[in-house]
């Protein structure tokens, strides 16, 4: 538990918006799996930001589901990581709002991707596709994230997620952890198949450029037979920056196989495209293979399926409710409304022993409870529930309180 409070903070998502792609899982997540031991890592299935662009909703569900046989297939492993959905963590859409209040509407307006994906969905440019930052901000902040592992497209997000959370701590402190993205040392950017000078993505207008790892053999290879290489005249497999559909395609083989660019040159030396594209083919089939088989018969389990989600979204919420009730919430002046109707009000203890500042809260009548009780040391709760009139009567208490800290108004 002691070390577990050491271990820094890893926060990464991506969308439900179809089967994970080859490049997620060399880019992405067979790097997530190595950092397990080293970090406290939570890994989101954002169906919030997903709503930005319509979807059909048995879909969404189906595939958030199978977005998550996806990460434990490929080696995810539930009990050291946190995997959940977000839209099971209501404390996501908490702290989206009050970080939309710290967004400005200029740089929210710079960002590439709303340029981008708004010029493709011209007819539904929502609101929530303008301030989706905002909630990706939230996603990261609400975790004290240390760590953000990302591919280069979702830099600026990270980027525009630290100016909001420097923006917030001048005004009311040390709230926010101020996240630094991460590029994993052996990152494999891998493209297009069919236009090797973009990343491969779902949202490739030639479907034979993004292979899924939930895609047939048969459709994998076929993929790679069409795979964009060049005319250079011999058809000779080497890595250079003229011939990105061959370096691509060795990058994936080198994923795949472990051996270097040079060995696979070597290997294919003489052989020519016609060799070398199915080979790359075959590779990824085998590859992918043993994930696929194991995301299917996860999805036939759909019992231990939803464990690992009410575990996970139970998990993120114990940490995420901690940092946003004791924490962002309090420091902006929000007393904290309950579902029962009742308030608690969370104070940040202002002495370091939380206990000796409820022994003192006595001498004012106020019963506090010190944090530790619930898990959060340094703060204490108002013993009981009160109503909101209640809460209005012991305010001058709370204030001659206040004042013998010196922390008047
Ligand atoms: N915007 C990311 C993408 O499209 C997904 C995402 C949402 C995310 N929230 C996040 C990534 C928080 C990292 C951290 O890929």
């Amino acid at each position: 538990m002691e070390e577990a409070a050491h271990k820094k903070i890893i926060f990464s998502g991506i969308q439900p918006s179809g089967d994970l792609t080859l490049g997620s899982y060399m880019g992405a997540i067979k790097n997530w799996v190595a950092l397990s031991d080293e970090y406290e890592c939570y890994y989101c299935i954002v169906d919030m930001h997903a709503i930005t662009v319509r979807q059909v909703p048995a879909d969404l569900r189906r595939r958030a589901l199978s977005q998550l046989a996806q990460y434990i297939a490929c080696g995810l492993d539930p009990k050291k990581n946190t995997l959940f959905i977000q839209s099971h963590v209501p404390a996501h859409a908490q702290l989206g709002w009050v970080l939309d209040c710290y967004t400005m509407f200029g740089e929210l307006s710079r960002m590439t991707q709303f340029k981008d994906k708004s010029s493709k969905n011209a007819d539904n440019i929502n609101a929530g596709l303008f301030t989706y930052p905002a909630l990706m901000a939230a996603d990261i902040l609400l975790y004290q994230t240390d760590l953000v592992p990302v591919g280069g497209d979702q830099k600026q997000h990270v980027e525009i997620c630290r100016d909001i959370a420097m923006r917030f701590n001048n005004i009311y402190g040390d709230v926010f952890t101020i996240p630094e993205p991460y590029i994993p040392p052996t990152g494999a950017r891998i493209m297009s198949l069919t236009s090797p000078e973009n990343k491969m993505s779902k949202s490739d207008k030639d479907p034979g450029g993004c292979i899924y790892i939930m895609q047939s053999p048969d459709d994998i290879m076929r993929c790679f037979k069409r795979a964009v290489t060049d005319s250079e005249t011999g058809h000779c497999v080497y890595a250079c920056p003229e011939k990105l559909g061959v370096t691509n395609l060795m990058q994936i083989y080198s994923v795949c196989t472990g051996k270097t660019m040079d060995e696979i040159e070597a290997e294919f030396d003489g052989m020519g495209y016609g060799a070398f594209k199915p080979a790359v083919g075959e590779a990824v089939v085998e590859t992918l293979r043993p994930i696929r088989e194991e995301a299917e018969r996860l999805m036939k389990d759909k019992a231990y399926l939803e464990d690992i989600l009410r575990d996970g979204a139970e998990r993120a919420a114990y940490a995420a409710n901690r940092e946003l009730i004791y924490g962002a919430l309090t420091d902006m002046g929000y007393a904290c409304a309950r579902p029962d109707g009742a308030f608690y009000l969370f104070l940040k203890s202002p002495e370091p022993d939380a206990r000796a500042f409820c022994r003192r809260a006595m001498d004012y009548d106020i019963l506090l409870v010190p944090g530790d009780d619930f898990g959060c040391p340094g703060y204490a709760r108002l013993a009981y529930c009160v109503a909101r009139s209640q809460l209005q009567r012991s305010l001058p208490a709370f204030r001659k309180l206040a004042e013998s800290y010196g922390l008047s108004k």
